[in-house]
């Protein structure tokens, strides 16, 4: 079942193209046009929305953080991102005009599934749950849903199931954009135009596979790492921390790079290596100048770029290039080679990589 692979995490790392692709499949092939896509009632319950509020856990809440890019840029409705765990023992003060969205691959979280009952509870009406596993619990209990179609996700560390939850968020904000009336036919067009190439640019960054291996060699030797990222790539940067820690057990922690000056920079010397993810944006310039504070100290620099940025290889800079630059869906692509480095990282060290010690692939208890 396995086939080529030696893991799960390995195969469900591969299968990113084709679940993505299939996932996106009735959006891109249903004649270019987001209705209908959430459900009966959804375009018209998204109309007056006055905001969405995001409750997840772990990686999925992750995905809740980039789509909040995306939501609040393409919608222009204000967005929070909470920790189902966190919202449902806070006095938080519920707008019944805001769409409650839970994020679960497995649709049995318990933390997340007590903040849907509890934003239920508080009078929310309008929720909608983007899930992996058909009639699981937490879609049961959501109004509208949108199913992932990464298939079965039996590796503890979640991969597909978080490109997946992507692209389906990027969807949504398209359908919230769209019947706010703030999003032309030709954004629309052009979005979903986009939304084409990601699984060939999946492709694409699957092919680094041996330079991240490479790194991988490096990375087993050390016992910390600094994950850098800004804006929309800073959830990149705290998924890739995430799955390193979870299946290679070194110690990693991510930053949004403007943050090094307030406090991580202390931690960086020739032994913190520190990868950053630096595509071609915006924020380039800034993110530059943040790699040149880590390499003053001495850190390694690990840069995850595309062709497009401007970067050269240097004495204690390393650069590995995922295509090019993809522009508001670049995190989805970012994200493959985090989890590429992670895989290699605990292979080298020798781990349980399906099955990390401590951890259970559904979390049904508190
Ligand atoms: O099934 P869910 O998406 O609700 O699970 C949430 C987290 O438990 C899960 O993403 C966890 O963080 C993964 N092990 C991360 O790789």
């Amino acid at each position: 079942d396995l086939g080529v692979y030696r893991h799960y995490m390995q195969k469900e790392i591969h299968e990113q193209p084709r679940a993505v692709s299939d996932t996106i499949e009735g959006v891109i092939d249903g004649g270019v046009d987001v209705d209908g896509l959430f459900g009966a009632g959804a375009m018209e319950a998204f109309k007056d929305l006055s905001g969405a509020l995001i409750l997840a856990s772990g990686t999925s809440y992750y995905a809740g953080l980039v789509a909040r890019y995306w939501i609040e840029s393409l919608a222009q409705l204000p967005c929070n991102v909470e920790l189902g765990h966190e919202y449902r023992y806070r006095d938080s003060i519920p707008d019944h005009r805001q769409l409650v969205v839970t994020i679960s691959q497995s649709g049995e979280t318990l933390d997340t599934m007590e903040a849907l009952k509890r934003a239920k509870e508080l009078g929310h009406g309008r929720t909608l749950s983007i899930c992996n596993v058909r009639e699981s619990a937490i879609p049961r209990a959501s109004k509208f849903v949108f199913y992932t179609r990464a298939g079965a996700e039996i590796g503890v560390a979640s991969t597909k199931a978080f490109t997946t939850q992507l692209v389906s968020l990027f969807t949504l904000a398209l359908a919230i954009a769209k019947s706010r009336g703030r999003l032309s036919a030709q954004a629309e067009h052009d979005a979903l135009e986009q939304l084409r190439f990601v699984p060939g640019s999946i492709q694409h960054a699957l092919n680094l596979e041996p330079q991240v291996q490479a790194w991988a060699e490096r990375f087993a030797l050390r016992d910390h790492a600094l994950f850098l990222g800004r804006g929309m790539h800073y959830p990149v940067a705290l998924e890739g921390a995430l799955k390193l820690k979870e299946i290679s057990y070194i110690h990693a922690e991510a930053y949004p790079a403007g943050e090094l000056k307030h406090g991580p920079l202390a931690l960086v010397d020739e032994n913190m290596p520190v990868v950053v993810i630096a595509p071609n944006d915006q924020l380039l310039e800034k993110v530059k100048s943040n790699m040149q504070e880590v390499r003053a100290r001495g850190g390694e620099l690990y840069v995850f770029a595309d062709l497009d940025s401007h970067f050269t290889e240097s004495e204690g800079v390393h650069v590995i290039r995922t295509p090019r630059y993809s522009g508001i869906l670049s995190p989805i692509v970012h994200t493959i080679p985090v989890q590429l480095l992670a895989y290699h990282t605990a292979l080298k060290r020798g781990t349980d990589v399906d099955k990390p010690r401590n951890l259970a692939k559904s979390v049904t208890v508190e």
